[in-house]
């Protein structure tokens, strides 16, 4: 059952191009420039009307409601606040009436999330999940489903069903975008091609496999980890540290890199092994100064950049390479290092990666 595979977690990690290929499927208009969703439950004016969306989720899913985020902002221009499901049921949140409440789970039984859905809901807000289980909890009480079709995700650690996540916040984005004019048919038809493409890019993401593999037995006895990323990128790096936590069990965090002066630079010393992510974006001369304040300060960089980057090779401990795409994108790209590192320091370790201690896969308890 785990076609081969030692862990059900590689297996998941290596089924990403289909399961983001199943995710596009049939919703990629490219002809048109748009974005079919099959169930989303709002009519175009009231998509048209929104003035406000909510994001909430918990681990994982909160990472890429972070991303999504930036996706709903930057292409659709609604203003989006995000939050983590036991925070948000507990704060008696202000929810407009013209609002969107995403709720964004792979099991859909989470309780906290559950909970955040009927505080959403009994407030007068539509809902709307982005979810991974048909017929799950949250699917049936949200008014609106976008599924991802990542597949059934046994792996504790989760891997596919993020991405996937990623990709359907990306099309609802690119919807919206067009309903509400922010984006223009034809940037709509570019992106999609773009979108389409992704799923072979990361068949060639996954080539860094034996690389990675390799890059984790000069940082398996590492006692912590840092992580840094700016903008679309700090979620990831926040992934990157929670699947290192998770089945490694080695201490990590996850860092804006533009934070770093003001606190975390104290830790720096020879013994930290710092993932910065620093492919090329637009904000990437500012990540290269932040990673050279850690250099300069003894830290051991891994650098992950876009396409062969010589002008960082000399400075950093090691350069994980990931194909070239476009800025929007990165995040899904980047997320396979990170995966893969933490994988194979895990199995270094000899810890149980599936199921890791005191983790669940779905925590149906607050
Ligand atoms: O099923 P959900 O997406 O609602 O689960 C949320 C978190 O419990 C989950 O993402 C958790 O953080 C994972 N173990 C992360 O790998």
């Amino acid at each position: 059952e785990k076609g081969g595979y030692r862990h059900f977690m590689l297996k998941e990690i290596y089924e990403q191009p289909r399961a983001l290929a199943d995710t596009i499927a049939g919703r990629a208009l490219v002809e048109e420039g748009d974005v079919y969703l099959e169930d989303l439950d709002l009519d175009d004016a009231q998509l048209a009307g929104l003035e406000k969306i909510f994001i909430i989720a918990c681990g994982t899913s909160w990472h890429a409601g972070l991303v999504g985020k930036f996706y709903l902002e930057k292409i659709a221009r609604v203003p989006v606040e995000i939050d983590i499901a036991s925070e948000f049921r507990y704060r008696d949140p202000i929810i407009p009436a013209n609002s969107l409440t995403i709720l964004v789970s792979q099991s859909g039984e989470t309780a906290d999330t559950l909970a955040a859905l009927r505080e959403a809901h009994g407030k007068g807000g539509k809902t709307l999940c982005i979810c991974n289980v048909v017929d799950s909890s949250i699917a049936r009480e949200s008014d609106g489903i976008i599924y991802t079709h990542a597949g059934p995700e046994i792996g504790v650690a989760s891997t596919k069903a993020f991405t996937t996540q990623l990709v359907a916040l990306y099309l609802l984005a690119l919807k919206l975008g067009r309903i509400r004019r922010s984006l223009s048919a034809a940037d709509c038809q570019a992106r999609l091609a773009d979108l389409l493409e992704l799923p072979r890019k990361l068949e060639e993401t996954l080539e860094l496999d034996a690389e990675i593999e390799e890059l984790a037995r000069e940082f398996v006895n590492a006692r912590d980890f840092l992580y840094l990323g700016r903008g679309n990128l700090y979620p990831i790096a926040l992934e990157g540290a929670l699947k290192l936590k998770e089945i490694s069990y080695i201490h990590a965090e996850g860092y804006p890199a533009g934070e770093m002066k003001h606190g975390p630079i104290a830790l720096i010393d020879e013994d930290l092994p710092v993932v910065v992510l620093v492919p090329r974006n637009s904000t990437y001369d500012k990540v290269v100064s932040n990673m050279e304040e850690v250099c300069a300060r003894g830290g051991q960089v891994i650098a992950v950049v876009s396409g062969d980057d010589e002008e960082l090779l000399d400075k950093v401990a090691a350069l994980i390479s990931v194909p070239t795409v476009d800025e929007d994108l990165l995040p899904i790209i980047t997320s396979v290092p990170m995966q893969l590192l933490a994988y194979y320091i895990a199995v270094l370790k000899g810890t149980d990666v599936d199921q890791p201690r005191n983790l669940a896969k779905s925590v149906t308890v607050e």
